[in-house]
């Protein structure tokens, strides 16, 4: 058991801006290497420690508790609305849900059957088109969410866009904007009273840096919850 705080960061592209923001924030004495399969680092000099987990589980890390803190993209939490206090916006990894189709596609409007929607945000998805009043059939996919319309899965598809590459490669347009996205520190509850003095020094250390506006190299670019 570690004798700090436990900290769940989302691997992935958001990865490598976060460890730099810690770093500058003071916390640092390791190094990730490309391969790298270790699942916990240690920050030596505080006792605290990293669980490196896939973006999507850190908020049940979190919430349950295995960790005090996390760091995860506002898109995943508001897909899952975990528990969890959310008190600082990172400023990392900055990108929308948007709706996108296929380029000269009919305006949703005009179409009479039922949409077909792929996505890997299920609940944002089914909340918004209902919300729009659409009838849709949702079909749930883990990644590369842009080839369901090119091969007739999809009408159209939810997800995440930053640089906009991705849709322009495969000739699909964007529709609507969902909900914009940036990566938050989270909090488990109890954890902010049990561990209170830590917790908030981690807190204090983070938002100075995001408040002296030193986030790290890259920051804006590469990254999602
Ligand atoms: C994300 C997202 C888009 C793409 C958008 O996918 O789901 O596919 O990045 O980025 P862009 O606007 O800069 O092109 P990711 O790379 O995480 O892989 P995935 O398709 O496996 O989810």
């Amino acid at each position: 058991m570690s004798e700090g705080v436990t900290i769940a960061l989302s691997k992935g592209k958001l990865l490598s801006p976060t460890l730099a923001l810690f770093r500058q924030a003071g916390y640092s004495g390791y190094h990730v290497q490309d391969g790298d399969r270790r699942l916990i680092l240690e920050f030596p000099d505080h006792g605290h420690r990293v669980l490196i987990v896939r973006p999507s589980d850190v908020p049940v890390y979190v919430e349950y508790g295995a960790a005090d803190l996390g760091v995860v993209g506002k898109d995943v939490l508001l897909e899952q609305s975990p528990d969890v206090y959310e008190p600082v916006d990172l400023g990392l990894g900055v990108c929308k849900l948007v709706v996108a189709k296929p380029n000269g596609q009919t305006p949703i409007q005009r179409l009479s059957s039922k949409l077909r929607v792929a996505t890997k945000y299920p609940n944002m998805t089914e909340r918004f088109f209902n919300q729009q009043g659409l009838p849709v059939e949702l079909i749930k996919l883990y990644g590369s969410i842009e080839l369901a319309p090119l091969v007739g899965l999809a009408d159209r598809i939810v997800d995440l866009v930053e640089t906009g590459k991705t849709l322009k490669a495969n000739n699909l347009v964007e529709e609507e904007i969902i909900a914009w996205s940036s990566a938050r520190l989270i909090v488990n509850r109890a954890s902010l009273k049990m561990k209170h003095a830590m917790v908030t020094e981690v807190l204090t250390r983070i938002k100075k840096q995001v408040t002296k506006g030193q986030l790290p190299k890259g920051a804006r670019k590469g990254t999602r919850g």
